[in-house]
């Protein structure tokens, strides 16, 4: 008889705790992504589309990335890599996790898209400011408030002079008790990506099909 395995999200957060008060505030998105590749829990951040709010901003840009370039932090599973790939860009998609790299990969065996494994904290120099359009999808919420500076700054300084960072995060409500994962953003703090020579083209709020609230803010360089 197979068992199924449980959700990721519990040992998502036993696995966080486990790992900050180890003092590697993300050591277990690796541990976290390989219990779902191993079939112990379910694929953390399974989806195959890209991020709604993403593909809803695409469309309404009506954008052709032909001869542009975009990266997406964090990437994951490889869903909005994937989406600006068909819209013709050259597509870079990190993520530090080695599993789900190999996964976003193997579910992608035609794609166009450049994946790596690489650290938003040590990116390559060359990386620095040469990119179109960047995007970040739940990334920076996924990392402890402490971080939250160094993972704004790091993400911003990927934008080309003349390029687009679209970031989409939870939003920061009344009952959040701070204890993540994950670490939503207050209104300061995703306007913040424009401290780091951005500036803010749209911030808007939204609502996911589940009702969650959702921040999607636009900046360029
Ligand atoms: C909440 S998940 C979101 C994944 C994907 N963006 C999505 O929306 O499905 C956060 C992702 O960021 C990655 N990540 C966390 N810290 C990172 C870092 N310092 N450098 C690169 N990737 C990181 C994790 O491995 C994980 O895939």
């Amino acid at each position: 008889m197979s068992t199924q395995p449980r959700g990721w999200q519990q040992e998502a957060d036993r696995l966080a705790n486990v790992s900050i008060e180890r003092g590697d505030p993300t050591g277990w998105f690796e541990q976290l992504y390989a219990a779902g590749e191993s079939g112990e829990v379910t694929m953390a951040w399974d989806r195959s589309q890209a991020q709604p709010l993403l593909a809803q901003w695409t469309r309404a840009a009506d954008l052709d990335g032909t001869g542009h370039r975009a990266v997406v932090v964090g990437c994951g599973l490889g869903a909005d890599a994937e989406h600006l790939a068909t819209l013709g860009f050259t597509t870079t998609a990190f993520d530090l996790s080695p599993t789900a790299i190999r996964t976003a990969s193997s579910r992608n065996p035609d794609s166009t898209v450049d994946y790596r494994v690489a650290n938003l904290f040590g990116l390559p120099e060359e990386w620095r400011s040469s990119f179109d359009l960047v995007v970040e999808t739940y990334t920076v919420q996924a990392l402890p408030r402490d971080l939250r500076e160094r993972a704004v700054s790091a993400v911003s300084e990927l934008v080309a002079p003349g390029g687009t960072l679209v970031a989409i995060q939870a939003v920061r409500t009344s009952d959040d008790d701070g204890s993540g994962p994950p670490w939503p953003l207050t209104r300061d703090e995703i306007a913040s990506f424009a401290r780091w020579g951005l500036r803010e083209i749209a911030l808007e709020e939204h609502r996911d099909a589940d009702g969650s609230a959702r921040w999607r803010a636009e900046f360029t360089r």
